[in-house]
């Protein structure tokens, strides 16, 4: 649906400019959009939150971060109707750990790069997660034409279960009424590692690699990841410009291609 107005959404609870806020323990219920969300932020920690909407509303992110660094997102259980964490702008060094996500949009590195924004996102490391019954695992997305990178990323330890696109990288996304132009600039994407990511997929892709021709996603790792059908059966995996390495057990197997350039 698209946002009734060009402000910034509404939010249940918002910090701008703050240094050192911690946010503990409390419950957020049916935000207007955004549960909690923090604009230039640095030392922040958000953690033993319960932030519950219904899975059909609109923009209901739990927690989004935008140009924010050094936040500690901590054992948190996020149910709503868009991402259970999100993060755009310059955000580095962050950590999210110990969260249960869903129904909702998953946890994503994006969207970046919107309008030929230039986003810069790095350090980030997602591990100990349960995913269920989401439209996205563990996801970067990027517009055409934005600039920046996307770099130093980790997801680790995921369990997703009967989740849409367990694994899915798009340097092609585009939320808008009308097809975006295509552009020759992108956000890069790079040193990108998924490790010890398991469970089931709700589609036979489980994992989705959409780079760009100019800007090809590179030195991705896929390590011990092992997804099916939810229900029983192989899963597939599609790679577009993407190149890396893969090592352990990896299911489906990779399409990565070998030896970055
Ligand atoms: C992020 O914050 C900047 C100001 O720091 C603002 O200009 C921009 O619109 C915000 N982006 C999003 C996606 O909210
Ligand atoms: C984000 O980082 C890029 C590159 O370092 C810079 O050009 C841009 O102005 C930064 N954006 C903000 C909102 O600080
Ligand atoms: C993107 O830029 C166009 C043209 O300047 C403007 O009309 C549109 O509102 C912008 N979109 C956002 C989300 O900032
Ligand atoms: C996932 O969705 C199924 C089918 O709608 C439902 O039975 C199940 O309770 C959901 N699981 C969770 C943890 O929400
Ligand atoms: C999986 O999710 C779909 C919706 O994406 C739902 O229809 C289905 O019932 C769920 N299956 C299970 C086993 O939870
Ligand atoms: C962008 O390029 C793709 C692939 O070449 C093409 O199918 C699509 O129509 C193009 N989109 C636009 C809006 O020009
Ligand atoms: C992958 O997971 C499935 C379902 O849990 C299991 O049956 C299979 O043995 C696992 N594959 C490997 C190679 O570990």
């Amino acid at each position: 649906p698209r946002p009734c107005n060009t402000r910034p959404p509404p939010r249940a609870l918002h910090f701008e400019e703050c240094r050192g806020v911690s946010v503990q323990g409390v419950t957020l219920q049916n935000g207007p959009q955004f549960h909690l969300s923090f604009t230039r932020c640095v030392d922040v920690k958000a953690s033993f939150l319960r932030l519950v909407a219904p899975a059909d509303s609109p923009n209901t992110d739990g927690i989004h971060l935008n140009d924010s660094s050094r936040v500690q997102i901590t054992d948190n259980l996020i149910s709503t109707g868009d991402d259970c964490v999100s993060m755009v702008g310059n955000c580095s060094d962050v950590r999210v750990r110990d969260i249960s996500c869903g129904p909702g949009h998953g946890i994503s590195i994006g969207s970046l790069g919107k309008n030929r924004t230039t986003d810069r996102v790095e350090n980030v490391r997602v591990d100990t997660c349960l995913l269920t019954n989401t439209t996205n695992g563990v996801r970067i997305k990027s517009w055409q034409g934005g600039m920046g990178s996307a770099r130093d990323l980790r997801f680790e330890s995921i369990v997703m279960k009967n989740v849409s696109n367990p694994i899915i990288i798009d340097q092609y996304y585009c939320d808008q009424p009308t097809p975006c132009a295509n552009q020759t600039e992108a956000v890069e994407v790079r040193k990108v590692e998924f490790v010890d990511v398991r469970g089931t997929s709700a589609t036979a892709r489980a994992i989705k690699i959409a780079c760009s021709d100019t800007a090809p996603c590179t030195e991705l790792e896929l390590r011990n990841v092992n997804l099916t059908v939810v229900g029983g059966g192989a899963a597939t995996a599609s790679c577009y410009r993407a190149s890396g390495k893969a090592a352990g057990v990896v299911a489906p197997a990779s399409c990565l291609a070998k030896g970055d350039p």
